[in-house]
C-alpha cells in the first residue's frame, strides 16, 4: 500500500458500524505518553493517533528544504503538499511524508532541536489541527495523543486524560533514556531543559500545554507505565458503556 491510499486503504481498522469513542491524552514531555497511549489503544481495540510524530515531520519537512524555522506560511505550504497520511495498517501506524514512508528521521537529533519552535507556529499548528480532526473522521475510534488534543483537537472527546509527573522524575527518565542510548547525560541539565521547555509550551500563543477542565489528572511520578496503562483503562472503561467500547476478546476472555 502507498502513503497515499494509507488512510482509506483496505488495511483500514476503524468499524464505522461502531460508535465514535475518542480518548484524548495530554501532557507534557517525559511523562511516558506516547508508549502509555500505544497502550491503551491496544487494549481497548482502539487505533493511536501519534500527532508529535506529525509536528516531527514538519520539522523534518522545514530542515530538509532549508527553510527557516520561522517561517511559518512556508513549513505550512511544504505541510500541506506532503499530504501527510498515516498507514493504519502498521503498529504503531506509519507515518507517509509526500507519498514515503518516514520514520527514523522523525527521532534525528536536529529534528527533534527543531520541533519546538515549529510546532510554536500558527500557520502549521492551524494546518495540523485540521488535519489530526479530518483522521479523527476517518478514523473515528482512537486514542490521540499530544499536547492539545483535549484542549483543541478533540475537545469532545469521550475521556480527556492529562498525564503529568515532577520535573524532577521526567528528568530522571529522560536521562535514563539518553544513558541507556549511549548518549552522555547531565541531570541539571535536562532539569533545566525541561523547565525551560515547559515554560515555552505553557505559555505559547497558539495550543498552548494546558489541562483541560474536564480532564482526569493522573500523577505518574509514583507509578509505573503498567499501572498509568490499567489506571487509564479503568477509567475509560467506567465512563464509556461496554457496548461502545466492543473491547478486543483477550487471551483468557473465554474467546
Ligand atoms: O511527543 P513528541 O516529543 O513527539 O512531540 C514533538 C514536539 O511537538 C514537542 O515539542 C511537542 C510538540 N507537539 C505539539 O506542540 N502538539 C502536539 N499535539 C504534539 C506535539
Amino acid at each position: 500500500m502507498t502513503g497515499s491510499d494509507a488512510q482509506h486503504g483496505p488495511g483500514r481498522r476503524s468499524h464505522p458500524s461502531l460508535d465514535r469513542v475518542i480518548i484524548a491524552i495530554d501532557g507534557p514531555a517525559g511523562t511516558g505518553k506516547s508508549s502509555v497511549a500505544r497502550e491503551v489503544a491496544s487494549a481497548l481495540g482502539l487505533e493511536f493517533l501519534d500527532t508529535g510524530a506529525m509536528y516531527r515531520a514538519a520539522a523534518a519537512l522545514a530542515l530538509d528544504r532549508s527553510i527557516r524555522l520561522d517561517q511559518g506560511e512556508a513549513i505550512a505550504d511544504v505541510v500541506r503538499q506532503a499530504d501527510l497520511r498515516f498507514d493504519w495498517t502498521a503498529d504503531p501506524p506509519t507515518l507517509y511524508v509526500f507519498g514515503e514512508p518516514m520514520v527514523d528521521r522523525l527521532r534525528d537529533p536536529d529534528v527533534s532541536g527543531a520541533v519546538s519552535p515549529v510546532s510554536q507556529l500558527p500557520e502549521v499548528r492551524a494546518v495540523l489541527v485540521e488535519k489530526q480532526r479530518r483522521i479523527g473522521e476517518v478514523h473515528p475510534r482512537l486514542v490521540s495523543e499530544g499536547r492539545d488534543q483535549g484542549s483543541v483537537v478533540f475537545f469532545d472527546a469521550d475521556v480527556k486524560f492529562y498525564l503529568d509527573a515532577s520535573v524532577t522524575i521526567r528528568a530522571e527518565r529522560r536521562v535514563e533514556q539518553l544513558r541507556a542510548m549511549g548518549r552522555r547525560a547531565d541531570f541539571e541539565e535536562v532539569e533545566h531543559e525541561i523547565r525551560d521547555r515547559d515554560e515555552r509550551d505553557t505559555t505559547r500563543r497558539i495550543g498552548p500545554l494546558v489541562c483541560p477542565k474536564d480532564a482526569v489528572v493522573v500523577m505518574t511520578d509514583e507509578l509505573s507505565q503498567a499501572e498509568v496503562v490499567e489506571r487509564l483503562c479503568e477509567i475509560v472503561r467506567d465512563r464509556v458503556p461496554a457496548s461502545r467500547l466492543n473491547e478486543p476478546v483477550g487471551v483468557g476472555d473465554g474467546g
